[in-house]
């Protein structure tokens, strides 16, 4: 774990509020809570100004302290402590990739060198154009189409070098990716579909009835001693 800290005052906006959609959803979602709890609304307050923004900023943090009625400090925490927050600004494409385990065996250090080439030889810095960053994050749970990554809220799965390169370019290009396995699998099948559970009749009815439960055989006499 790195340590997480807003980014330089330098790089910081010199306000922020929610656009009129947003402080409308703002508005409900604290009057969810009951009355002196309002600090619970604190992440998705922070999430959605996220979703908005694309990173937390100083400004951010003031803002949502002051409607929640909650010291700076104690939001603050809560944006440094959670990872899914970016502390500094992101392209339009946030090329978050998993490097754990099941990913880094299966190749995901070519996967971080054709973020390194197409988009920045560091992480979470925003690319010349603008419209990538990329960061290395832990597990994101899709180890069984390891390696993968995720951009906005959809994952690539079963990816190599190439294959990266070729999405960003194509994102770079204004065209659209199909998110999911990258090769001819559907979701985690076998490659070239199911290799169990596959006959027919598993799903026609003509089994109902077929199987009959065994019960089951009795326990055996214990031994007499000596014998
Ligand atoms: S290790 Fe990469 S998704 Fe789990």
């Amino acid at each position: 774990m790195s340590l997480r800290r807003l980014a330089p005052p330098d790089i910081q906006p010199a306000s922020f509020a929610f656009n009129a959609e947003n402080a409308e959803w703002a508005r409900a979602t604290i009057a969810k809570y009951p009355p002196g709890r309002q600090a619970s609304a604190v992440i998705s307050l922070l999430w959605k100004g996220q979703e908005q923004e694309g990173w937390v900023s100083h400004p951010m943090v003031e803002s949502i302290a002051k409607m929640l009625s909650m010291p700076f400090i104690r939001v603050l925490e809560v944006a440094t402590f959670y990872t899914m927050f970016n502390l500094e600004p992101v392209g339009t494409y946030l090329v978050q990739v998993c490097t754990t385990t099941p990913c880094w065996l299966r190749g995901s250090d070519a996967v971080v060198a054709a973020c390194k080439k197409h988009i920045h030889p560091h992480e979470k810095t925003v690319s010349a154009d603008g419209k990538f960053s990329w960061m290395e994050v832990e597990c994101l749970g899709a180890c069984v189409n390891a390696p993968m990554l995720q951009i906005g809220s959809d994952f690539y799965e079963d990816i190599d070098g190439p294959i990266t390169e070729r999405m960003i370019a194509d994102l770079r290009a204004g065209k659209s990716i199909k998110p999911g396995p990258q090769n001819s699998r559907i979701a985690s099948e076998p490659e070239g579909g199911a290799l169990s559970l596959n006959d027919p009749a598993l799903y026609d009815g003509s089994m109902i009835g077929k199987y009959k439960v065994q019960a089951p055989p009795p326990p055996a006499e214990p031994k007499k001693p000596g014998a």
